[in-house]
């Protein structure tokens, strides 16, 4: 059976109605990362997992959601939604149905069923899935129209405001906007975002270290205070920055005197993130894919090094990585602190890579990691029977 039929059977069972079903994919993050909340540039693309969300309207304004991946059953009412952080699941459709309201549009009640193959806790987005497919579904839901722009931003603010995770929006935006084929080249003060065809033999090959991450943890939060203490102590000196975004790596060393060794890494690690992103995506258009190599292992090395985000799982990944044959780039993905690492791998050597890299993995660590293999995917949409 497929998918869609199993959702519509499975909600008849518990709700005893016929649902409309949507999906909205995870991601991976070739490069550009912890840029998004400096207002900068980041490469993500949609994969093939995604979370699932069947829906049907009630005559009351509650919301019933039961998650199946939790099977847990959690109800709200939608006038009495206030933001705080339970840290579950539910956190993130509730979040999103109140920031939906209080951007002015009135939702119905509703039954609804949520399915997740988004691996969780894998720096893959879950949630930022789940925010989007339950945010697109209940608009449909109440006939109100929102542009996929207007949604990816509603449902970063439910994550911020609600859900207490101070990320930015790259998540969101590529769960909208992905293509099928494509990596997305997104401006993050802008919003403005150019697709950038993947090589057709390539195939994103993404290991999980299977140590769990939470961005909502406050280690990711303290990231972000500690780029907005660097804008702070610069914009002394250079009052008309607003982020990150605005620094060259001239101005950062120029006064590295007026930041502490801990700030001026950070600082270090978005400012040069942000040149590599961008010269990544030329050699994407220009069809350059062997200058990727270098450019996905230098933000690694920054992001260990300045950022400090990975783990030791995640160097150990890395580095059995770039001595397979085929790896045209490595890296860790995502927010960090454990979750998964992507690779660009060519496709006629993704099984021997991925054979390799699950022993060498498995003799340094002791721990079998789940390899899954995925072509880049179409974003959020409402999902028929096949
Ligand atoms: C998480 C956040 C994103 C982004 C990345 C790091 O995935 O949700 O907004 O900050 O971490 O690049």
């Amino acid at each position: 059976m497929d998918q869609v039929r199993e959702l519509l059977a499975k909600f008849n069972s518990r709700f005893h109605s016929t649902p409309k079903v949507y999906r909205a994919p995870g991601r991976v993050n070739l490069i550009g990362e912890h840029t998004d909340y400096n207002e900068g540039f980041v490469l993500p693309a949609a994969i093939g997992f995604s979370c699932w969300v069947a829906i049907a309207p009630r005559d009351d304004r509650k919301l019933a959601l039961y998650s199946e991946n939790f099977d847990e059953f959690v109800e709200a009412e939608l006038d009495y939604l206030k933001p705080h952080a339970s840290g579950k699941w539910a956190d993130y459709p509730l979040g999103v149905a109140w920031a939906l309201e209080q951007a002015g549009n009135r939702l119905r009640g509703a039954n609804i069923y949520i399915l997740g193959e988004v691996p969780l806790g894998a720096g893959l987005s879950s949630s930022a899935a789940l925010e989007v497919a339950a945010g697109f579904a209940l608009m449909h839901l109440a006939q109100h129209a929102i542009t996929l722009k207007e949604l990816a931003v509603l449902c970063q603010h439910a994550e911020n405001e609600f859900a207490g995770a101070r990320c930015g929006i790259m998540d969101q935006f590529v769960a909208c906007h992905g293509r099928a084929g494509n990596a997305m080249l997104l401006d993050c003060r802008s919003l403005d975002s150019k697709l950038l065809p993947l090589p057709p033999k390539v195939r994103l090959v993404i290991c999980n270290t299977m140590v769990k991450h939470n961005i909502g943890s406050s280690e990711y939060n303290v990231r972000r205070q500690e780029c907005e203490e660097g804008v702070r102590q610069l914009s002394k000196v250079l009052p008309e920055i607003r982020a990150l975004r605005d620094v060259s790596l001239a101005d950062l060393e120029n006064n590295r005197g007026l930041l502490n060794d801990l700030i001026y890494k950070r600082c270090r690690h978005v400012v040069t993130e942000n040149a590599r992103t961008r010269a990544a995506a030329a050699a994407l258009q220009s069809g350059e894919v062997a200058a990727l190599r270098q450019l996905m292992a230098d933000p690694h090395r920054s992001l260990r090094d300045d950022c400090e985000v990975s783990c030791p799982e995640l160097d150990i990944m890395v580095d059995l990585a770039m001595r397979q044959p085929g790896v045209l780039g490595a890296r860790m993905n995502g927010g960090g602190f454990g979750g998964c690492k992507i690779n660009l791998v060519n496709a006629a050597d993704s099984d021997q890579f991925r054979e390799r890299a699950a022993q060498g993995y498995r003799a340094a660590t002791g721990q079998r990691p789940d390899i899954y293999v995925s072509e880049a995917s179409e974003g959020v949409a409402i999902a028929e029977p096949g």
